[in-house]
C-alpha cells in the first residue's frame, strides 16, 4: 500500500468501531480513517473527489440487530467503489491489512441493501474466516489469474447465462460461486448439480421436479432444483453430460424463463441465473450430435476460461503455501511450515495435469509425511529438478540461493530490517525490495516464522 501523498488519497469509511491498533496500522499504511458508528449519524464524511475509498463493515462485536443496523447504515454508501467486511473473527491489525490488500481485487459495487443484509448477516453468523467469500476464495496473483478475476468482476453483475470452461481441477466451481457471491443474487441460493452424476432418466425430475404419479415410483409431488433455487443461481457442472431431452427443457428456461414439472404441462415462472461448466469441448459434442447447438449459443453468452495451473507461474507456490497454512490451522501437530527451494523448483517445473486439486492433494499428503519444517520435493512426490543442466535451472538456483540467504539473515536478526541490512551490507530499501521480489512478508515472518 502506498503512503499518503498530497494528491488523491486513500480513505477507509469504517462502519463500526476500529481498535486503537487498527487505527495505528491504517495510519501507518497511509489510509485516512472515517469511523461511523450506528446512532452517531453520518454527517460530514468529507470525501474528496479522486480519493480511493473503501467501505469497511465491522461486524465483530454486534449481535444480529447491531449488524443489521451497521448494514443499513453502510447501504447508504453503496456508491462506494469497494466494500469489504470485517467478520467477527478478524481482530488484529495484520488481518485488517490483509483485508485492505484484498480490496484491490474486489472493485465490487455493493449489492442493493436487501441482498446485502442477507449476505452480511449470513457472514456474521458463521465464522467467515473459515469460508472465504467471493474472490477471496480464488488465491492467485499471476497475470492469467488476474485476467480471470477481472472477467468474474465484469460478468458477476450481468444477469446472463455464463459458461465456465477449463481443465479438471482449475477452479471452475470456485469461480462459479464467486460469480454468484458478487451478483445481486448473493443472498439467495447457489444450487450446484453435477449433470454427469445422475442417471439419465432422473435428470429432468431433479432439475424441474415432477407431479405425483408422473412415472412409476413418483408417489408424491417433488420440487426440482430450478424451483428451490428461485431468485438464486443454478450451477450445472459437466453440462456436456446433460441428456438431450433435458437440454430441450433447459433451453426453455433460458428462452422463456419457465419450467414444466415432469408430468405437467403447466409452465411455472422461475427467476434463476444459469452458470454452466464443462471440461469437454462442447463444439466437438455438437458436431457429434450430443449437444444442441442452440443451447450452446444460449449458454455461451459470457465465457469464463479458467487457466491451467502450470500456466500460472508463481501462483503455484502461493497456492501451495495457502493450502499448507489452511492444513496447519486444523492439524496443530504438523511440523511443516513452508517449502524448501527444491520443492518450489519442482512445483514450478511440474505440469500439474490435475491442476489446483492435484496441488491441494499433494500438499496435504506432504504436510503429513514431511519430517522437517520445510517440505521437500520428495515429500510432494515430485522429481527434484535441482540438477537440471539447462540455463533456466541455473537461474532458478541463483534466485533460490538469494532467497535462502535473505531469509536466513532475517531470521538471524530477529526479523529486524536494519540489522539484516547491516549483515548483508546493503541498504534497508534493498532489503524491502528483495522481500517483495521473493514474496517474503516481514510482519508475517515476525509473527509466525512462516516462509511466504
Ligand atoms: N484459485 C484457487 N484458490 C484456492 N483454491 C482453489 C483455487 N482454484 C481451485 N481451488 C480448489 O481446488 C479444488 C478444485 O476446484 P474446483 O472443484 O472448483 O475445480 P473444477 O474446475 O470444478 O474441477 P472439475 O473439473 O474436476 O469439476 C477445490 O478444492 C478448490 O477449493
Ligand atoms: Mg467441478
Amino acid at each position: 500500500m502506498a503512503a499518503s501523498t498530497g494528491g488523491p488519497g486513500q480513505c477507509v469509511v469504517w462502519f463500526g468501531d476500529p481498535l486503537p491498533q487498527e487505527r495505528d496500522a491504517l495510519a501507518a499504511a497511509g489510509w485516512q480513517l472515517r469511523a461511523i458508528a450506528p446512532g452517531n449519524g453520518t454527517g460530514g464524511i468529507g470525501l474528496r473527489a479522486g480519493d480511493t475509498v473503501v467501505g469497511m463493515l465491522d461486524l465483530r462485536d454486534g449481535d444480529e440487530a447491531t449488524a443489521e443496523a451497521a448494514v443499513e447504515l453502510a447501504s447508504e454508501y453503496r456508491h462506494l467503489p469497494f466494500l469489504a467486511i470485517v467478520p467477527r473473527q478478524l481482530a488484529d491489525a495484520a488481518a485488517v491489512e490483509r483485508l485492505l490488500a484484498h480490496c484491490q481485487r474486489h472493485f465490487v459495487q455493493a449489492p442493493p441493501p436487501g441482498s446485502l443484509v442477507g449476505a452480511v448477516t449470513g457472514l456474521a453468523r458463521s465464522p467467515a474466516s473459515d469460508s472465504p467469500h467471493g474472490l477471496d476464495a480464488l488465491v492467485g496473483q499471476s497475470p492469467a489469474m488476474l485476467r480471470t478475476v477481472a472477467a468474474i468482476r465484469k460478468f458477476a453483475p450481468i444477469d446472463l447465462p455464463t459458461l465456465v470452461t477449463g481443465e479438471t481441477g482449475t477452479g471452475k466451481e470456485v469461480a462459479a460461486r464467486a460469480l454468484h457471491d458478487l451478483s445481486r443474487r448473493a443472498g439467495k441460493a447457489f444450487a450446484p448439480l453435477n449433470c454427469g452424476a445422475i442417471p439419465d432418466n432422473l435428470v429432468q425430475s431433479e432439475l424441474f421436479g415432477h407431479e405425483r404419479g408422473a412415472f412409476t415410483g413418483a408417489t408424491a409431488r417433488r420440487i426440482g432444483l430450478f424451483e428451490t433455487a428461485d431468485g438464486g443461481t443454478v450451477f450445472l457442472d459437466e453440462i456436456g453430460d446433460l441428456p438431450l431431452d433435458a437440454q430441450t427443457s433447459l433451453l426453455r428456461v433460458l428462452q422463456e424463463g419457465t419450467i414444466e414439472r415432469v408430468g405437467s404441462h403447466q409452465p411455472i415462472k422461475v427467476d434463476v441465473r444459469v452458470i454452466a461448466a464443462t471440461h469437454v469441448d462442447l463444439e466437438q459434442a455438437i458436431e457429434d450430435g450430443r449437444f444442441r447447438a442452440d443451447l450452446y449459443y444460449r449458454l455461451n453468452v459470457l465465457r469464463l476460461r479458467m487457466p491451467r495451473l502450470a500456466d500460472r507461474g508463481e501462483d503455484i507456490v502461493l497456492l501451495a503455501q495457502h493450502f499448507l497454512d489452511r492444513f496447519r490451522e486444523h492439524h496443530h501437530a504438523t511440523r511443516a511450515r513452508g517449502f524448501s527451494s527444491n520443492a518450489r523448483r519442482a512445483m514450478l517445473a511440474f505440469d500439474w495435469p490435475g491442476n489446483v486439486r492435484e496441488l491441494l492433494n499433494r500438499v496435504q499428503r506432504a504436510a503429513v509425511v514431511a519430517e522437517s519444517e520445510l517440505i521437500g520435493a520428495a515429500d510432494l512426490e515430485l522429481a527434484d529438478t535441482a540438477a537440471a543442466p539447462n540455463g533456466r535451472g541455473l537461474d532458478r538456483a541463483r534466485v533460490d540461493a538469494e532467497r535462502d540467504t535473505l531469509l536466513g539473515c532475517l531470521r538471524d536478526s530477529g526479523y529486524n530490517v536494519s540489522q539484516a541490512a547491516r549483515r548483508l551490507g546493503v541498504s534497508r530499501v534493498t532489503v524491502y525490495r528483495l522481500c517483495r521480489k521473493h514474496q517474503l512478508r516481514i510482519e508475517q515472518l515476525r509473527r509466525t516464522g512462516t516462509h511466504r
